[in-house]
């Protein structure tokens, strides 16, 4: 990224991100009624830009609001913030509220809605993490119950990523009725008797593009990767862990609540998915086109 000031996109107009502003009657800042995406960018090239989208649109659709542009002038403006910014690796965040309206917890009648993008580089995951797998402790699920929703209302992360914080650890996994659902900011998977299992959609998850993105490689590449299931007190006998993110990719985790996981050391089959993933951004990095998702 150059040294230049960062630029931002509020509402149809690029500018500095210092000049940024909107409304602090803002339904996202009053009552977070908004909905977000993080998009991870390789050489320049935005990573799964259409299925962000499509998500976006399908998050707003959940809080009766529709994507306030047509899909491809959205992803025209987040390639021209992307250029604008010279972000090469970097991440696109996009946030689109409800807009600015006297405060009152209905829908207001006639409201624009507030689209902000930003663009923010990123360093690579730390190699240590990869060689070492990252820690992770588990929490009770405190969030609400539709957790599909990339909702900007993310308190419960927020405190519960600082808890892992707190004890060392990058990321907490929520507990819901016996089950793992997911991380605080990512989806998880787990390998018992060597095939690795992630939670099925549902309104306790986040249908993670990362964790899509794993699923289709490895259904291309006939690896032993679905959808299931995850007691969490299957934990202890899980062979392998790992999260994914647009912002982590596939990581492995190590340790649980202080226990080892496994063999206490990143495993087999995240090396091989991890290896299918890296290849695939090498092929975006390289200038391949992005297949329509
Ligand atoms: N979070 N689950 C939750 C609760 C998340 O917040 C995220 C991503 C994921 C992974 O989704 P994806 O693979 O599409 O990034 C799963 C982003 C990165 C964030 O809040 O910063």
């Amino acid at each position: 990224m150059p040294e230049s000031a960062p630029i931002a996109y509020v509402n149809g107009e690029f500018l500095p991100l210092e000049e940024a502003r909107v409304s602090i009657l803002d339904r996202g800042f009053q009552f977070a009624d908004g909905v977000y995406e993080v998009i991870p960018v390789y050489g320049g090239r935005p990573f799964r830009l259409d299925a962000h989208l499509a998500r976006l649109e399908r998050s707003l659709g959940e809080i009766r609001m529709d994507l306030p542009l047509g899909r491809a002038s959205f992803a025209q403006r987040v390639r021209e913030l992307i250029a604008r910014n010279g972000g090469e690796e970097c991440q696109a965040y996009l946030q689109v509220t409800r807009g600015a309206a006297m405060r009152n917890h209905p829908f207001p009648n006639a409201v624009n809605p507030t689209v902000v993008m930003t663009c923010t580089p990123v360093h690579p995951v730390p190699d240590e993490w990869i060689r070492e797998g990252v820690s992770a402790i588990t929490a009770e699920d405190i969030r609400w119950a539709r957790c599909d929703i990339k909702s900007i209302a993310l308190l419960p992360s927020v405190m519960m990523r600082q808890k892992a914080a707190d004890s060392g650890a990058l990321e907490a996994l929520w507990v819901h009725e016996g089950r793992v659902a997911e991380g605080a900011a990512s989806n998880v998977f787990a390998v018992f008797d060597g095939r690795a299992v992630t939670p099925p959609d549902g309104h306790r998850v986040l249908p993670g593009i990362t964790r899509d993105v794993v699923l289709e490689l490895a259904e291309t590449q006939g690896l032993p990767v679905g959808t299931g299931e995850i007691a969490a007190a299957d934990l202890e006998r899980a062979e392998e862990l790992w999260i994914t993110s647009s912002t982590k990719e596939v990581l492995p985790v190590t340790r649980v609540d202080g226990r080892w996981v496994g063999e206490g050391r990143p495993g087999p089959l995240f090396r091989t998915v991890l290896e299918a993933y890296r290849a695939r951004i090498g092929e975006l990095r390289a200038g391949a086109e992005e297949e329509p998702t």
